[in-house]
């Protein structure tokens, strides 16, 4: 069976930079921008055109520069708000508008004050009224995720109508169970007419943890793209990681579901992400956090160093990280020490390394991590009473 293309909708740059403190200027957004068209992904989703001139400013600077990707804008549906990503997409050879409104009970009724008909006929108007200036329209749901799907189905169906070639269905609040968000894929895949002439996206955040989870039940439902940040930036408890969905489709072949990212580059661009927005990423954080191939246990280290693959199902160079690192703690084994002491030019024997493991174990019970620099001195201590040959 061929392999289906999953779309990567990276919103580092929108729903990412919204969060306090990661706010980027036009010159970072242009650096993350060249490399997220390296990376491969499909659309840039660059900014909000309409909320700040300097936001303006950047999705049209994108706009220029970006030469594989198509580049998108948020609107509200709202027909100043989507002139005006027209004109800061002018120049992009790919521009779409991404334009929407809540459908779901609570948006409709405390933001809007309205009622679903005036919400169909407001999601019906943008969409036309944004296909007089692209060829593009990704139609958004706000809050679908708590949107009763036969209503959710209704706006699709306009929205199609209307000219949508991408549906996108974002569980704002992060809410959704992944067997239920799935579901609401699939039903409005058996439910909407013309829905197999667009693109389903997906769009989840993480409030409960369950961004990625909720993503992949939606592509193995028949979604076509995912929505995503580098790290999982975004809004409270951020949004998909674009590393964590890219990575599960890659180790898990038989969904048949592919995406076009070059994941070499995925370390280093997380890293320049959380550069330009200062804001750290923690430590187990899967795929790209420091310790997401470390090893500090004796029975995973002596694993590991036998053969990568009993404790990790990725390899780290796929992901452009160099190597799994043995952390030597006091819950190494001798083999992690044997290993570590070799990388820095000691060969033991097994009697040497019985003294040093001893000297070893002082040291970690001390301190959390035993580093290079100590393992010289643990070695020195050693040579005095046997000589150590050069590895
Ligand atoms: O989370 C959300 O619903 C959004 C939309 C504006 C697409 O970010
Ligand atoms: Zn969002």
């Amino acid at each position: 069976m061929n392999n289906e293309k999953v779309e990567i909708f990276d919103t580092t740059l929108r729903d990412g930079e919204q969060v306090p403190g990661c706010k980027l200027d036009t010159h970072q957004k242009l650096i993350i921008a060249e490399r997220l068209d390296e990376l491969g992904v499909d659309v840039i989703e660059a900014g909000f055109p309409v909320s700040s001139p300097g936001d303006f400013n950047s999705v049209n600077e994108i706009a220029k520069l970006v030469k594989n990707a198509s580049v998108c804008g948020l609107t509200r549906a709202v027909k100043k708000d989507i002139e005006v990503a027209a004109e800061a997409l002018k120049y992009a050879s790919k521009p779409r508008i991404h334009t929407g409104i809540g459908t779901s009970d609570s948006h409709i009724k405390y933001k809007f004050n309205s009622s679903q008909e005036e919400v169909i006929k407001r999601a019906k108007e943008a969409v036309s009224y944004a296909k007089n200036f692209v060829d593009d329209v990704e139609f958004y749901a706000e809050d679908a995720g708590r949107t009763a799907n036969d209503f959710l189905a209704k706006v699709c169906e306009e929205a199609i109508k209307s000219g949508a070639t991408v549906l996108n269905i974002p569980d704002t609040t992060g809410y959704c169970l992944p067997e239920e968000y799935g579901a609401k894929i699939k039903y409005l895949k058996e439910h909407v007419k013309g829905i197999e002439n667009v693109t389903i996206s997906c769009h989840c955040h993480n409030d409960l943890g369950l961004a990625t989870a909720n993503s992949i039940s939606g592509v193995v439902n028949g979604a076509r793209q995912i929505e995503c940040t580098i790290n999982g930036v975004g809004e409270r408890a951020g949004n998909t990681a674009l590393e964590e969905v890219v990575m599960v489709l890659r180790q898990h072949p038989y969904l048949n579901l592919q995406t076009s990212i070059n994941t070499q580059l995925l370390y280093d661009t997380s890293l320049m992400v959380r550069e330009k927005m200062g804001m750290p990423v923690q430590p187990n954080k899967a795929i790209v956090g420091a310790n997401a191939f470390a090893h500090s246990s004796g029975i995973h280290q002596d694993g590991v160093i036998k053969n990568r693959q009993t404790y990790e199902i990725i390899n780290p160079e796929e992901v452009g990280v160099t190597e799994s690192a043995i952390i030597l703690t006091a819950r190494s084994g001798r083999a992690a020490l044997a290993y570590r002491a070799k990388k820095v030019g000691y060969e033991l024997t097994k009697l040497q390394l019985d003294i040093a493991y001893q000297t070893f174990l002082l040291f970690a019970d001390k301190q959390k991590e035993v580093i290079d620099e100590d393992i010289h001195k643990i070695m020195k201590q050693v040579s005095k009473v046997s000589k150590i040959a050069v590895a």
